[in-house]
């Protein structure tokens, strides 16, 4: 019969396993691409400290002017749970953007420079700075 002691040293090893799950800093090629948007935002206004998930996330559900008509939101194709898929314009599934649904997220510099290019400049038509950028990511990747 398992006894209650080993029930308990079995959950609090479940548990120390469980620390990692949802840790901002576990993919190395993420780290980078913050580390580089760190190092640019920190160039531009040296009173930058730290990216933060909170403004990232009033940011990604503002709606936004400046770009086109029909997408004046992050959510406007992403959706507003980034938990849950999203749809472009012509109604092609986008994969969910939260990274503990999809762990390969923001790992390729590639494909993040060119998205955030694209999707800036759709609805802000401008490019976003490396604070906006780093913000969304920091809150993309708490969720
Ligand atoms: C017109 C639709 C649309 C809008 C609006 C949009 N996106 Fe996207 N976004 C996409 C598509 C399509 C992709 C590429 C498909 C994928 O990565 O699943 C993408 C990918 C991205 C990526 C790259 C993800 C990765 O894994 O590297 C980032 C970062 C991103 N979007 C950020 C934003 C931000 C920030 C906004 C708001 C300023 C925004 N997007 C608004 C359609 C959109």
């Amino acid at each position: 019969m398992a006894s209650i002691t080993s029930i308990m040293r079995w959950a609090a090893a479940a548990v120390m396993v469980c620390l990692s799950c949802g840790s901002l800093h576990a993919e190395p090629a993420r780290d980078a691409i913050m580390k580089t948007l760190a190092d640019e935002a920190k160039a531009k206004d040296p009173g930058v400290s730290t990216f933060s998930a909170e403004r990232g996330k009033a940011f990604w559900l503002a709606t936004h002017s400046g770009g086109k008509p029909d997408t004046p939101s992050c959510t406007s194709c992403h959706g507003k749970d980034p938990g849950a898929p999203g749809e472009t314009r012509a109604g092609k599934r986008i994969e969910p953007m939260a990274v503990s649904k999809n762990p390969t997220r923001f790992t390729k510099p590639d494909e993040v420079a060119k998205w955030f290019g694209r999707n800036c400049s759709s609805v802000l038509g401008r490019e976003c700075t490396a604070l906006e950028k780093g913000d969304v990511l920091q809150f993309l990747s708490s969720q």
